[in-house]
């Protein structure tokens, strides 16, 4: 706290974070789930806050925490549990950012009994859960909403199609390209794809990127 507070960019403004991974029953002891840390989506939330904002964080599990008096951390586990939280939050706030990698599929029937190994195979099957930003792009009003992909091919083009089709204002495209990029990271490098234009960054810590990020919406919130 310092006494320039009143001139933080953020300050007033309601911002909305999904981080980490989700992740899906199999049975009591079992999921499906990727290996998001949750440090891109933790580090968005720290500097949204220290610029002001009042922040609510949607977590799935990670082993952070985040202790600053204007965030409110809420800890999920399934897609299912983040979509719900979301859309709870949503029309109170002016930004949403999804920074959590969420589970695409999930399986049909969740045992409720632990799973016996018996036979050479097992098949899973699995249903497509709820696209939380897609859903949140058509029902957003003056929200402005920011997306995150990670793309191995035609990295430009698949981010563009994920912008337009989930009505977003900026998609952050993480490069896979760069060793010292991606998910346990501590650095990352991306680019701002707008629907009209595109901006490339250098390989940073997340902390830097996440500043990166967060000037981009302070220029659409003033804009
Ligand atoms: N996302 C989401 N809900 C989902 C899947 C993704 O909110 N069920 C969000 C992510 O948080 C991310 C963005 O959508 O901000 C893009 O996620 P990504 O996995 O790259 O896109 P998908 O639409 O799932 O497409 P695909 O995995 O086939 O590339
Ligand atoms: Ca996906």
């Amino acid at each position: 706290e310092n006494h320039f507070s009143e001139d933080l960019p953020l300050k007033g403004k309601k911002i909305l974070i999904t981080a980490g991974p989700t992740y899906e029953a199999i049975d009591p002891v079992r999921f499906i789930g990727n290996h998001s840390s949750g440090k891109m989506g933790y580090a968005i939330a720290r500097t949204a806050a220290e610029l002001g904002a009042e922040v609510i964080l949607i977590s799935g599990p990670t082993n952070l925490g985040l202790d600053h008096k204007s965030v409110e951390l809420i800890r999920v586990t399934s897609t299912h549990e983040m979509f719900v939280a979301a859309n709870s939050y949503f029309e109170d706030t002016d930004v949403f950012i999804g920074a959590a990698a969420v589970a695409d599929y999930r399986p049909k029937f969740v045992a409720d009994k632990k799973i016996k190994k018996s036979g050479d195979s097992l098949s899973l099957e699995l249903t497509k859960t709820e696209d939380i930003l897609a859903s949140l792009g058509e029902m957003k009003r003056n929200q402005k909403l920011i997306g995150f992909a990670l793309e191995t091919n035609n990295e430009e083009e698949n981010a563009r199609k994920k912008l337009k089709r989930k009505n977003l204002d900026f998609i952050v495209l993480n490069s896979l390209q760069d060793k010292g990029a991606g998910f346990k990271s501590e650095t990352n490098k991306i680019s701002i794809i707008y629907p009209d234009k595109k901006k490339d960054f250098d390989l940073k810590p997340k902390k830097e990127v996440a500043l990166d990020i967060l000037n981009e919406i302070i220029e659409l919130l003033n804009a």
